[in-house]
């Protein structure tokens, strides 16, 4: 019989001090189940239209149970989401940037939607994690879908035009002149239907595998007034129509995919000659131990829950995830065929590669 190794020492301080960490993770955690309720409610967006709100006006304003409502008011008080003064909440102009404002470039409430829909999918990951790893991008709690487009909405309206596109060597004049292009896992269709709205001389093809989305896609570019410019087809990212395109890109996707070098090839092989690969990812380091941030951390639990899973769906060689790092992207992309890839671009939350 071997004997147990000693228990290693604990120290009192180091236990403290995460046991803190541990308890505000836990109290952030509950309270984005109320985030996710303001935010279904228009709790946030009606606290934001007026200087300040009792509980009994606020649950006037929204139609709902203003005990509930004065409860979750001292949740967001006490998150530092929401100020209180004398039975009167306020909702600072900050906080209504991020929590009231969807078209706003600070815009959080899309991610208590993609928390909702992971939640109600923890049934489904707990038997990833027993099987193959494997969940359909299509398989989720319909909420992902959505969330996904309002997570992402603020960066691409706030990014895509203003520094992205103009970030790459000259594609911003040939989109203005009149160029062909494709988006790529365009899932509901945000970033083609924005660049349609930039470019009225382009004209755009998306793809995605998900069928409701892009049914989705297509409402959307309707009631954008561009549907006449896009193309939405369902249709996997290793058969990008080889139409010339001028530009082709992959907006959050890549990662998601099961086989990325397969899918960089076909939009390689879809290009016109001088035509340009953007591939738009969550912004990441190359080493763990230089992702140890909030949002690396964010995108890495998003990656376990989600991406990964997708990627593993697909049966392909490689499940990059979702922090892959521009070290890792650009092997994909040569390995795919570019031999001209560089980082063209960075924001908080993405990493802009070029290829050609
Ligand atoms: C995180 S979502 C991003 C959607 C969209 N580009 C955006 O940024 O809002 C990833 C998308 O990739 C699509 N996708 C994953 N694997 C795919 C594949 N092999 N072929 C085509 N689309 C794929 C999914 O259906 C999903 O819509």
């Amino acid at each position: 019989m071997t004997t147990a190794p000693p228990a290693p020492a604990v120290d009192a301080q180091r236990l403290e001090d995460f046991m803190s960490r541990a308890v505000a993770d836990l109290a952030a955690a509950e309270s984005a189940v109320a985030g996710y309720i303001g935010d279904r409610l228009g709790l946030y967006r009606a606290l934001a239209d007026v200087p300040s709100a009792t509980a009994a006006e606020l649950a006037a304003a929204t139609g709902t149970h203003e005990r509930l409502v004065l409860e979750w008011l001292r949740n967001q008080t006490a998150g530092g989401y929401v100020e209180h003064r004398d039975g009167r909440f306020r909702l600072p102009p900050e906080q209504a940037l991020a929590l009231a404002d969807d078209t706003s470039p600070v815009f959080l409430g899309g991610a208590f939607e993609i928390l909702a829909s992971v939640w109600a999918d923890t049934a489904k990951v707990e038997r990833a994690f027993r099987g193959d790893g494997a969940i359909d991008w299509g398989d989720h709690d319909h909420r992902l879908y959505h969330g996904v487009e309002r997570f992402y909405g603020p960066a691409y309206r706030g990014s895509l035009v203003q520094e992205w596109l103009p970030a790459l060597d000259g594609v911003v004049d040939r989109l203005a002149a009149g160029a062909r292009v494709a988006d790529v896992g365009c899932g509901y269709g945000l970033t083609t239907t924005i660049m349609a709205q930039a470019f009225p001389a382009s004209t755009f093809v998306g793809i995605d595998a998900h069928a409701p989305s892009i049914e989705a896609a297509r409402d959307g570019a309707v009631a954008a007034g561009v549907a006449d410019r896009i193309r939405f087809e369902v249709r996997d990212a290793g058969d990008v129509p080889a139409e010339g395109f001028d530009l082709v890109c992959i907006f959050d996707a890549l990662h998601d995919m099961g086989d990325p070098v397969a899918a960089a090839a076909s939009a390689r092989a879809a290009l016109a000659e001088d035509g340009v690969l953007m591939v738009v990812e969550p912004r990441a380091a190359d080493d763990l131990d230089d992702n140890l941030n909030p949002v690396a951390r964010m995108f890495y639990a998003g990656s376990t829950f989600l991406c990964t899973p997708s990627a593993l769906a697909q049966d392909g060689p490689h499940a990059l995830g979702a922090q892959a790092g521009p070290a890792v992207l650009t092997e994909v992309l040569h390995a795919a065929g570019f031999t001209d890839v560089r980082v063209a671009a960075e924001t908080p939350f993405n990493l802009v590669l070029e290829a050609r």
